[in-house]
């Protein structure tokens, strides 16, 4: 990647390409013989998910819910909206959620339970980073990419202020937090 100013690189394509690999093949392990239905998080997971499904390579289906949360800023109000709920009947279906990040763990753990509502076969959380340091509420991290500090991220779907999504490696914003 060509440097930009203020973008130190955190992850390579490369690196994030093996890793979504090595979470691919445990899935497809973990998963033999079930229909699985993955739910992407807008918009962060979309290259996530994309690349994680090519690596699967198992039949599957996708859907996406997209969640807000209120307020601006890196904070976290902790009040999560439901804006897109998912399309699919969850009901009796085994329920993958697909994340770019935990942070506070306020949204996975809103959408865990919001899922699990629906009565699922089962439903498990797949994040590609996690960011423990900043932890509010406690989310079990089912299969993860990596862990990483707490820096603000962006690239391979990450944006800061919608921007920075299309780079393929993940970035360290600098002067951000
Ligand atoms: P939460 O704090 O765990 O609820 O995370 C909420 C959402 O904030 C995540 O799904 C991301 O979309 C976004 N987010 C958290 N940390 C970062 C970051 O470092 N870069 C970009 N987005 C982030
Ligand atoms: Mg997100």
């Amino acid at each position: 990647m060509e440097s930009q100013p203020g973008l130190n690189v955190l992850f390579t394509d490369e690196e994030i390409q093996a890793a979504v690999k090595k979470l691919a093949a445990e899935i497809r392990e973990d998963y033999q013989g079930k229909q699985l239905l993955l739910v992407g998080v807008l918009k962060g997971s979309f290259v996530f998910l994309a690349d994680l499904v090519r690596f699967l390579n198992v039949p599957l289906e996708i859907d996406f819910v997209w969640l807000s949360s209120y307020g601006r800023g890196r904070e976290n109000s902790g009040r999560i909206e439901v804006v897109l709920p998912p399309r699919c009947q969850v009901k009796d279906r085994d329920v993958l959620v697909v994340e770019d990040i935990v942070d506070s763990g306020v949204t996975s753990a809103f959408l865990l339970e919001y899922l699990d509502k629906k009565k699922p076969a089962s439903v498990r959380l797949c994040a590609l980073t996690d960011k423990p340091s900043r932890r509010q509420v406690p989310v079990k991290i089912d299969y993860l990419g990596f862990t990483v500090p707490d820096k603000f991220l962006v690239g391979y779907g990450l944006d800061w202020d919608e921007k920075f999504r299309y780079l393929p490696d993940i970035c360290v914003l600098e002067g951000e937090g």
